[in-house]
């Protein structure tokens, strides 16, 4: 069993969240060490992609990104992201979602532009995630999204161009308010369950 003391502090810890980190090296505890703003920046890396709220400093263009895209990408992603030896197409299909032969591409799938830049920014290139500098980040985008013909030829991205660029799908995904189950709850003398 959690002495009570400990309980309380870890109570404490998880509502407060990494703030509350420098708890752990208070008198008497003996393991961990405060996390330092570097570490937590490392981390803090997630964007509000409906409104590009996180998005950091920094720009980059459409010629730009096609050369980080040709020398890191293009082995798995092909040429001009038509489709490589790992991933499939990253271009065109837009307005397929209205058929039933859908094609899965940013820009046909994405309502939002800085999803984009998240999902490279934490996930790209597959062999060496992170590695990728903001500029070049909003470089690849920019250059992705020019692919899709929804930006143009001399289109340079950062935080505000790139959550003004208006996605064509922005408006093809329902909310779905359908609670998961609806139960009574019973634990005893409960009615017979209905076939
Ligand atoms: C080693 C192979 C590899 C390399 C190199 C690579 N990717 Fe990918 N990429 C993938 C795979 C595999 C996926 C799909 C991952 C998944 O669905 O979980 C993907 C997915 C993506 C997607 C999401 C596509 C979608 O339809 O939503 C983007 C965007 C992307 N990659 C961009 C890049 C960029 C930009 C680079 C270069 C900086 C890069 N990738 C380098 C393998 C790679």
């Amino acid at each position: 069993m959690l002495s009570r003391k400990l309980t309380a502090a870890l109570v404490a810890l998880t509502s407060a969240g990494l703030v509350a980190g420098a708890a752990w090296a208070g008198p008497g505890v003996k393991y961990g060490s405060p996390i330092s703003e570097a570490d937590v920046a490392a981390l803090d890396i997630d964007i509000r992609t409906t409104d590009g709220a996180g998005l950091p400093p920094g720009k980059g263009s459409v010629a730009e990104g096609a050369k980080i895209f040709a020398e890191q990408c293009l082995d798995c992603h092909g040429e001009k992201a038509a489709g490589g030896s790992v991933f499939g197409p990253m271009v065109g299909g837009v307005g397929s979602f209205l058929t039933d032969k859908r094609k899965l591409t940013p820009g046909s799938m994405y309502p939002y532009a800085p999803i984009l830049f998240d999902y490279m920014k934490r996930a790209m290139p597959m062999t060496a995630p992170q590695s990728l500098s903001d500029n070049e980040v909003y470089a690849l985008s920019a250059y992705i999204l020019n692919l899709n013909g929804l930006v143009k030829d001399d289109a340079v991205m950062d935080a505000k161009s790139l959550a003004a660029v208006e996605m064509p799908n922005k408006n093809g995904f329902l909310v779905d308010s359908r609670p998961d189950t609806k139960a009574d709850r019973c634990m005893s003398d409960c009615k017979p369950i209905k076939e």
